[in-house]
C-alpha cells in the first residue's frame, strides 16, 4: 500500500515529508515523489520531484535540484497500475501543472474516466489510475468556470458577477471529482492557485490528520507523523479535510460540515507501524477483507457478472485453443494453486495440473498449452526457474503476483495482481486469500470465454464474491476469542493433523503450514478420505485434528462431501481423537459430534476456502504467541526465498 505524507505550517516542508515517508517505508514501495509549494520567494510556484526506487534516489534528486516551501505532499508508491518508473511516481499533475494529487488505493473506473477526459482534450503522461484524479479535479474547475462565464454573460444586463474571484474552491472541486470515482482512494491534493491549502479525501484506504501547534499533517498511517504530534483524527470513509495554516475543517462528500475530534495516540512508533496490532501477521490477517476487495476492484461487473482481466493479454481465440494449464508455485502459493485447480476445472472445464515449482523444474515435464505462476513476491527462485522452463518449451505464462514489476511478472505474458499491499510477516496470510480471490476471478473469466459459465451463473458468482469481504470481516469479529481459547488448550501439542476434502484439502494443507512455520509444531494436512489408508493409526487423545467440514447447503456436491467428512470425523472421535471442526454457521449437527466447532458464514463451495482459511490463520497465530515464538520472523525462514 502506498505511503502519503502532507504538511502545512511554518517549518521547511521537505525534511518533514521525507522523514515521514521514511517512517512509512515498512509499507513497501517502489518509487517516491514530493510536491512543494509556498516558497516565500515565489508563493504560487509548485515544484515536483520524483524518482523510481527507494527514498535515497528521491533525496539525490532533491540534492541536485533543491526545492523549498512551507506546504507540500509526498508519496511512496506501491505499483498497481503501471510499472515503478519516474513518470508513474506520484504526485501526479493535472493538465495545467498547477494542481497535484497523491493517492493510495485503486480507481476502478479509471479507464472509462480516462476516455471521457481524453475526449474533452486532456492528455496523460503516465499509465496510472491516479493521474486521472488530478485531471478530474481540473475538469470540475473548468466546468465551473465555463458555467460561471455563461452566468456572467447572461447577467450582463444586471452587471452581477456570480463567479468568485478565485473560481471553484479546491475542496469543492475535489468533492465533485470524488463523486465520479468508483473504487478505493485516500488522496491528498495541492493547487498553486490556492496557496496555503491542502485537501484530503478518504473512501477505503486509511488516512489520518495530525494536529500540531500552528501546523497540520496528513498521512496514510500514524507512523508518518507520530514524531510530530500524537493528536490525530482518523478520517472516516466519505470524509474531506481542508488543511490551512489557520486550522482544519471537515466536510462530507455531500458538502455537509462534520465534526472530527483529535484523539491522543499513545502507541510507540513500532506499535504504530503495526497499526496497534502486536505483530505484522495479525495486522495482515485483519487486512484481508480489504485485500480481497481490492483484488476484485475493476475486474467484476456486479450488473452482469462479467469478469475483466485486461492485463491477462490472452485473446478469446487463444483461450479457446488452450487444451490444458499447468500451475507451478511454492509453499502457500502452491496451496492456492491446488485450490485454483478445483475452481478452474469446475467453472471453465479446463484440465489443470499443479506442480511444486521445485519439482517441475527437474522432472523434464511435458509442455502444456499454458502456464500459470503463483507467487506473492515474484522473486522465488524455484518459481522463476519453472517459468523459464515453461517459456523455453514454448509455453506462454501468466502470473498471479503481489509485486508489480517483480522478476516473474516481467517475464509473464499476462499478470493478475493480488492487490493485498506489502506483506511483511514471513507467514503468508492476506496474499494467500488474495491469490484465491484472483484464481476465482480467473476461473470465472476462463469459464466465460470458453462458454462454460452462463450469464446467470456469472451473476450469481459475482454477487457471492462481492459478499466475501463482509463475511471475512464477520469472521474476524467473531472467531478470534475462540481461537485464543483453543490455543490455551492445544499449544502444548507436539503434533496436529488437518483434514479436508475436495477444494478444502488444500486449505487443510495451508492450515498445517501456517501452524508449523510459526509455532514449530509438527503438523500435516491430509485428504479426509485418506484417513483409513494409514493416518488413522496416528489417532489418540493426544492428537488434535482440525477438520474442515464446511458446506454450501445449496450445492448437492458440497453437501455430499460434507456428509462423507462427517463419517471421517466419527472415525477420529471413535478413537478418542480430539476434533476441532470448521463448520458452516447454522450447522448444529456437527457440534454434537466434535469437541470444538468454529462456525463461519455460508458461501458457495468454491469461495469457502477464502473464508475458512481465516480461523486457521488465527489458530496458528495464537498458538505461536502462547509458545513464545517469533511470529513475524520464524526461525530458519525468509520472506522471499530467492535462492534454491
Ligand atoms: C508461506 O507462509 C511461506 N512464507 C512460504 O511457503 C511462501 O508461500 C513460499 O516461499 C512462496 O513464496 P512466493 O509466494 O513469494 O513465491
Amino acid at each position: 500500500m502506498c505511503g502519503i505524507v502532507g504538511y502545512i505550517g511554518s517549518k521547511s516542508v521537505v525534511p518533514v515529508i521525507i522523514e515521514g515517508l521514511r517512517r512509512l517505508e515498512y509499507r513497501g514501495y517502489d518509487s517516491a515523489g514530493i510536491a512543494v509549494a509556498g516558497d516565500p520567494a515565489n508563493p504560487t510556484k509548485l515544484e515536483l520531484r520524483r524518482a523510481p526506487g527507494k527514498l535515497a534516489n528521491l533525496e539525490a534528486v532533491l540534492a541536485e535540484r533543491p526545492v523549498h516551501g512551507t506546504y507540500g505532499i509526498g508519496h511512496t508508491r506501491w505499483a498497481t497500475h503501471g510499472r515503478p518508473t519516474e513518470e508513474n511516481a506520484h504526485p501526479h499533475r493535472d493538465g495545467t501543472g498547477t494542481l497535484v494529487v497523491v493517492h493510495n488505493g485503486i480507481v476502478e473506473n479509471y479507464l472509462a474516466l480516462k476516455q471521457e477526459l481524453i475526449a474533452r482534450g486532456h492528455s496523460f503522461a503516465s499509465q496510472t489510475d491516479t493521474e486521472i484524479i488530478a485531471h478530474l479535479i481540473e475538469d470540475e474547475i473548468n466546468q465551473h468556470a465555463a458555467a460561471s462565464e455563461k452566468t456572467e454573460s447572461a447577467n450582463e444586463s444586471e452587471a452581477v458577477i456570480t463567479t468568485p474571484a478565485t473560481g471553484l474552491p479546491l475542496e469543492e472541486a475535489v468533492r465533485r471529482a470524488v463523486h465520479r470515482l468508483s473504487g478505493a482512494f485516500a488522496i491528498g491534493v495541492l493547487s498553486a492557485n490556492e496557496p496555503d491549502k491542502l485537501v484530503a479525501a478518504r473512501s477505503g484506504p486509511p488516512a489520518v490528520i495530525g494536529f500540531g501547534d500552528g501546523e497540520y499533517f496528513l498521512a496514510s498511517d500514524v507512523p508518518g507523523i507520530l514524531h510530530h504530534t500524537r493528536d490525530i483524527v482518523f478520517l472516516q470513509d466519505g470524509d474531506i479535510a481542508v488543511l490551512t495554516t489557520q486550522g482544519v475543517r471537515f466536510l462530507d462528500f455531500e458538502n455537509n460540515p462534520i465534526e472530527r475530534k483529535p484523539q491522543r495516540i499513545t502507541w510507540d512508533p513500532i506499535q504504530a507501524e503495526k497499526n496497534g496490532y502486536k505483530h505484522f501477521m495479525l495486522k495482515e490477517i485483519n487486512e484481508q477483507p480489504r485485500a480481497i476487495r481490492d483484488t476484485t476492484l475493476g475486474r467484476v461487473s456486479l450488473d452482469t457478472g462479467e469478469i475483466f482481466l485486461p492485463d491477462l493479454q490472452l485473446s478469446k481465440e487463444q483461450i479457446n485453443a488452450t487444451t490444458n494449464l499447468t500451475i507451478a508455485a511454492c509453499g502457500t502459493s502452491w496451496h492456492a494453486g491446488l485450490a485454483g485447480k478445483y475452481m478452474i476445472e469446475r467453472l471453465a472445464r479446463l484440465p489443470v495440473d499443479v506442480d511444486y515449482a521445485s519439482e517441475y523444474r527437474y522432472r523434464d515435464p511435458i509442455p502444456s498449452a499454458l502456464g500459470l505462476l503463483i507467487t506473492q513476491s515474484g522473486e522465488t527462485a524455484d518459481t522463476i526457474a519453472a517459468q523459464a522452463q515453461m517459456i523455453a518449451a514454448g509455453t506462454p505464462t501468466l502470473a498471479i503476483c503481489n509485486v508489480v514489476g517483480s522478476a516473474i511478472t516481467r517475464k509473464a505474458q499476462g499478470v493478475i495482481t493480488t492487490n493485498a499491499g506489502p506483506e511483511i510477516g514471513v507467514a503468508s496470510t492476506k496474499a494467500f486469500t488474495a491469490q484465491l480471490t484472483a484464481l476465482f476471478t480467473l476461473a470465472m473469466y476462463l469459464g466465460q470465454q470458453r462458454g462454460h459459465l452462463t450469464p446467470a451463473m456469472s451473476l450469481h458468482y459475482a454477487t457471492e464474491l462481492a459478499k466475501v469481504p463482509a463475511k471475512a470481516e464477520e469472521i474476524l469479529r467473531t472467531v478470534d476469542d475462540q481461537c485464543v481459547q483453543l490455543a490455551k488448550l492445544f499449544s502444548a501439542a507436539n503434533d496436529f493433523l488437518f483434514l479436508g476434502r475436495g477444494i478444502h484439502f488444500p486449505i487443510a494443507l495451508e492450515g498445517a503450514l501456517k501452524l508449523k512455520e510459526i509455532s514449530y509444531i509438527h503438523a500435516e494436512g491430509y485428504p479426509a478420505g485418506e484417513m483409513k489408508h494409514g493416518p488413522n493409526a496416528l489417532i489418540d487423545e493426544n492428537l488434535p485434528v482440525v477438520c474442515i467440514a464446511t458446506q454450501d447447503p445449496a450445492d448437492p456436491t458440497s453437501v455430499l462431501r460434507y456428509e462423507k467428512t462427517l463419517s471421517n470425523i466419527q472415525e477420529v472421535t471413535a478413537r478418542s481423537g480430539r476434533v476441532i471442526a470448521i463448520a458452516t454457521e447454522g450447522d448444529n449437527q456437527i457440534t454434537g459430534l466434535v469437541e470444538h466447532t468454529i462456525h463461519i458464514p455460508a458461501a458457495p463451495d468454491l469461495l469457502l476456502p477464502i473464508l475458512e482459511t481465516i480461523p486457521l490463520q488465527l489458530l496458528a497465530y495464537h498458538i505461536s504467541v502462547r509458545r513464545g515464538c517469533d511470529v513475524d520472523q520464524p526461525r530458519n525462514l525468509a520472506k522471499s526465498v530467492t535462492v534454491e
